[in-house]
């Protein structure tokens, strides 16, 4: 248990929400079902939260082995181990193309797509009949959420606060509170909001279904305060809202509705611990292997477009031209791991990043150095130990909620290493004063970056890493949930009075 959360703090527990549980279940060589930790920062930020506070976590049945659990397990929760205890988890079941219309269509494709800036407006997006059926899917699911989870708070009386999270679920609050007229409910968004001028993109009557959808919660968080204001200027310009940006509240319809913003953060320990494992050691030694004593730029992404790994490969190829001096003495090592597959921007991504890989690697390698290192396979002990050594990380998102890796790196960095961040990143605005600071577009700017951190003064460089690393050890899971937990607490002790 850690800092000032306990379970007492919450009547009945908490009770949260997401589309991806924190395991997915896979069949066995003896058809035994093995949990295997999700990925993601929602995953990461959450499960250790939750063990502690012995709450139920209700998410949808992703893989064929997750099906299996809950054909066996009926509605029953599934007691998940962590660490330090245990958590109680919840899949509910959809049709399989429902779910790839609620999932792909709407949420991967459509929510993504639009709170990142990642369309190419003169060619997409285009809504059009298929769009309209996928909608109806993502209403569907979001329904169903509501659903279970009055069900499973029914029993507290709506005392038990709800806390949804992320763009797969943004119509759950309409339904949950007309389940559960006195319940809290309350909205976490990992990634970032747009601005009004591309929520008008979306077709007049989803955009607008959104925000009504979001504005059914009691309280709703973001990672920046960028991220809440650009929220709340689409609830002023599309809803015509009554907005006050300085207090953060929004009057709609007779109700008003709470916008924060909270960082989320690591758990410092545990990740120190992996790096401090067997396991850890061996990764090490594979880098090195590759290494062989030369400088490390670093990179761990999902093979994701908003991570913009692209422009990062051009611009470490930009810094190899520039200042030839270092060709041979660094190499930039880039682990990914495939996501999102079933959409082809993300293959047709994959197939980029690797192209450009083979490229700068075939005009500027040579017999004993090969300048950029791909993994593409999902292995977070060894994107941990990697962490350990880097001499620059490198973080240029064209748009990131909030972006864990810049924060896993300086806690557990050994070597001193630069933080390169994106001015996009939700972390640059607790980690930007210690970072070297980038706009990810200018591929120029980045490559000077990645030159001067690889040449900053020792001294330089340690300041800036004790500061990243005092900012990351200030904050924890922990906190971000209590920080939260006393914005909610006011509310529940008044809630017994309304029923
Ligand atoms: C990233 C984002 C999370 C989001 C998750 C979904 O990790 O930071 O906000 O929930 O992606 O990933 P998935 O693989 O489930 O589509």
């Amino acid at each position: 248990m850690n800092e000032s959360l306990d379970r007492d703090t919450l009547p009945g527990g908490l009770v949260i929400a997401s589309n991806r549980g924190p395991v997915t279940f896979q069949r066995g060589p003896d058809g035994e079902l093995i949990p295997k930790r999700g990925a993601g920062g929602l995953v990461t930020a959450l499960t250790h939260v939750m063990a502690d506070t012995g709450g139920l976590w209700l998410a949808a049945a992703i893989t064929p082995g997750d099906r299996e659990m809950v054909r066996r397990q009926g509605s029953e929760p599934i007691e998940i181990p962590v660490e330090q205890g245990a958590l109680r988890l919840r899949y509910l079941t959809f049709e399989r193309e429902t779910y790839d219309r609620y999932y792909n269509r709407i949420s991967n494709w459509m929510f993504w797509f639009l709170q990142h800036s990642m369309w190419n407006l003169p060619q997409h997006p285009r809504f059009d009949r298929e769009t309209r059926i996928s909608w109806d899917a993502y209403r569907r699911v979001n329904r169903r959420f509501a659903e279970a989870l009055a069900e499973e708070t029914a029993d507290a009386g709506g005392a038990t606060p709800v806390v949804l999270h992320d763009y797969h679920l943004m119509l759950v609050a309409p339904h949950l509170r007309a389940l559960v007229p006195d319940g809290f409910i309350y909205h976490f968004t990992h990634i970032p909001w747009c601005q009004p001028d591309l929520m008008r993109v979306l077709p007049a009557r989803m955009g607008v279904e959104t925000l009504e959808g979001m504005l059914a919660n009691d309280l709703l968080g973001f990672q920046a305060v960028r991220w809440a204001r650009n929220f709340m200027w689409c609830c002023q310009d599309l809803l015509r809202a009554e907005v006050d940006f300085e207090t953060g509240l929004i009057r709609y319809q007779d109700r008003q509705i709470r916008v924060r913003h909270y960082p989320i953060s690591i758990d410092v320990e545990s990740i120190r611990a992996i790096v401090a494992s067997e396991e850890a050691a061996q990764h090490l030694a594979w880098l090195d292997g590759i290494l062989e004593g030369r400088k490390l730029v670093l990179r761990i992404d999902r093979m994701e477009l908003s991570k913009n790994i692209v422009r990062g490969l051009q611009a470490f190829e930009e810094m190899l031209k520039e200042h030839p001096e270092w060709r041979g003495k660094v190499t930039h090592v880039a682990l990914l791991y495939p996501s999102r597959r079933a959409l082809w921007e993300y293959r047709a991504y994959e197939a980029e990043v690797l192209d450009n890989c083979d490229r700068i690697n075939s005009d500027l390698g040579t017999d004993d150095w090969q300048p950029i290192v791909i993994i593409n396979e999902d292995n977070y002990p060894r994107a941990l130990a990697s962490l350990t050594r880097y001499d620059v990380l490198l973080v240029n998102p064209i748009a990131d909620g909030m972006n864990l890796v810049s924060k896993e790196g300086p806690a557990v960095n050994r070597t001193d290493g630069v933080l390169v961040l994106s001015r996009n990143a939700g972390s640059w605005y607790e980690l930007g004063h210690a970072a070297l600071t980038v706009n990810p577009y200018d591929v120029s700017e980045m490559a000077e970056a990645i030159h001067t951190a690889l040449t900053m003064e020792p001294q330089d460089r340690a300041t800036r890493a004790e500061l990243l690393a005092e900012v990351v050890e200030r904050n924890s899971p922990w906190k971000w949930l209590s920080h939260q937990l006393e914005d909610i607490s006011p509310y529940l002790s008044r809630a017994p009075a309304r029923s």
